[in-house]
């Protein structure tokens, strides 16, 4: 069951000696009592109540003009894991309203005062959805600020490891509940999910857990040049051949394969969708994602992270406002998250070979002399030593993704799973798959049709959606996608809580 975080908070209600309740505007918001922060470590909500109330309004009070009026609880706005539970207090002055306006006029902000009578003032119902929103706002300061040093223990992790969102079925809403059982925070894969079902498998890992992510592909569009795509949809008819399912069902023989589709993933609904409901966190692959969107993410309450795979995307995100980075190498598996997939184009590569990139170490410590964000390295591990080592070159922990593929819960294909124990097999850079360049295990089909497939997401992607789907129905691991991070020979059956746990080898946050 999710546990609610309990915030505390003080109100104070100023009356005067008549029995008039004040109420304070102060430019841009209204307020008709001060809400106290959370309470400093051994501070009492009364205290935080005269703390508030001097820098907030600039009136100094003494504790025994407090009068506690009880104390009740409501869900913070936007906030489902949390819970405000305010303390009330009435503070009455001896001097009439006229004084005690004059005592606050030369607080320059306050643009409007007014009474109300306290009779009119039913506090328990009047205070808490004021303080539910109020506190919002708090909330997400407080986390901005906490997340300059840590991402994962506000989160409520406690392991250093993070399991990685992996659209196209191996991330399960099992996945990431047992993740989170084992005190680690996983990821909910968005990409070529509808809206619709995303909000379901939100919903199954909410009834679990609340220590989870989602992750959404970016609006970063790579349209596919014409001329290519009609070249390699010829090329691929041939393979299409291979299957049943695909072959001779047209009149005149030949297998339909389908024209450029792009799209960007749902964007906008997915955002929107999460800022409705926010998750605790939201990370973004494959482009920057856009301000305003991290903007309304974070106002809504959520955290959010960008993959970067160089010095220059960290910077770009740094600058955007995101409370975290991804910092993700070449060594990785499945897509990269390079917002210049041209500079992989495989037909530029001497023997296949892409271009030099750093390894993880190597980038996240150019990225930890870059910004001063939270960062968590991903690309290649499989080891808890491996793990060690990031946390030494200044990662908060290390995302994992291909190590999981085998695991209980993950949803990956029998025929990749089968692969990924066949231990003479080599990984390659490709984007005969999906036009963006990936990471996988070689079989036939990239090693057929890498040097010559066009860039272009998600045009190539859903070019190849037949045939991936026609292997994956044969059991074919030829045909298949199969990602994988280079780290890929640990990869092992078992419960993915002990996948993790042994990656953390007793180290935790
Ligand atoms: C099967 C698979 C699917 C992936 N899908 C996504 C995805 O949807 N979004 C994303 O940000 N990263 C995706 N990735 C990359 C992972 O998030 C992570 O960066 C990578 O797995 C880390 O490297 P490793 O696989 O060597 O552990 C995927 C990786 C794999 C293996």
């Amino acid at each position: 069951m999710s546990e609610s975080k309990i915030i505390r908070v003080a109100a104070l209600v100023l009356s005067d000696s008549e029995g008039r309740v004040l109420t304070v505007r102060k430019q841009g918001t209204s307020r008709f009592m001060q809400p106290g922060g959370k309470p400093e470590p051994g501070e009492n909500p009364a205290e935080t109540a005269l703390r508030e109330v001097r820098e907030e309004v600039g009136l100094q009070l003494q504790p025994e003009q407090l009068i506690p009026m009880g104390e009740f609880s409501a869900p913070a706005a936007n906030e489902p894991d949390h819970t405000v539970v305010c303390h009330n207090f009435r503070v009455t002055f001896d001097a009439v309203a006229d004084d005690l306006l004059d005592q606050l006029r030369p607080a320059a902000e306050i643009a409007e005062i007014r009474w109300i009578p306290l009779e009119q003032l039913k506090p328990a119902e009047d205070v808490a959805p004021l303080l539910s929103e109020q506190v919002a706002p708090w909330l997400r300061a407080e986390r901005s600020r906490a997340a300059r040093q840590q991402l994962l223990e506000q989160l409520g992790a406690q392991l250093p490891v993070v399991a990685a969102p992996m659209a196209g079925g191996p991330s399960t809403p099992e996945l990431v509940i047992a993740a989170a059982q084992a005190g680690a925070l996983g990821f909910l894969a968005a990409g070529y999910r509808s809206p619709e079902q995303l909000a379901q498998q939100i919903q199954a890992v909410r009834q679990q857990t609340s220590l989870f992510g989602v992750n959404l592909f970016a609006p970063h569009p790579v349209p596919v040049d014409r001329e290519k795509f009609t070249s390699y949809a010829e090329q691929l008819t041939d393979w299409a051949q291979r299957y049943e399912s695909l072959s001779g069902t047209d009149e005149d023989d030949q297998v339909k394969l389908p024209e450029p589709r792009e799209d960007d993933d749902a964007w906008a609904a997915k955002v929107q969708l999460l800022v409705e409901n926010p998750p605790p966190v939201v990370s973004f692959t494959f482009g920057l994602a856009p301000a305003q969107d991290i903007r309304g993410l974070q106002q809504a309450g959520a955290l959010t992270v960008q993959t970067v795979t160089s010095v220059d995307e960290a910077l770009a995100a740094t600058e955007a406002g995101v409370d975290g980075l991804i910092v993700q190498s070449h060594e990785a598996g499945g897509h990269s998250g390079t917002w210049s997939p041209q500079e992989w184009s495989p037909q530029d590569w001497p023997a296949r070979i892409p271009p030099a990139q750093p390894g993880l170490l190597q980038l996240l410590s150019q990225v930890r002399a870059a910004t001063d964000l939270p960062l968590w390295g991903a690309g290649g591990i499989g080891t808890a030593e491996q793990v060690k080592d990031l946390l030494h070159t200044g990662a908060e922990a290390a995302v994992v993704g291909t190590v999981l593929l085998r695991s209980d819960e993950s949803g990956t294909q029998p025929a990749h799973q089968q692969a990924l124990t066949q231990l003479h097999r080599e990984t390659v850079v490709t984007t005969a798959f999906s036009g963006r360049p990936a990471r996988a295990l070689v079989n036939d089909f990239t090693e057929r049709f890498t040097a010559s497939a066009p860039l272009g997401f998600p045009a190539v992607h859903y070019l190849t959606s037949p045939l991936r789907q026609a292997a994956a129905a044969a059991g074919d691991p030829e045909g298949l996608n199969l990602w994988a991070g280079t780290g890929w020979r640990h990869a092992r059956p078992g419960p993915a809580a002990e996948i993790l746990r042994d990656l953390s080898d007793q180290l935790s946050l």
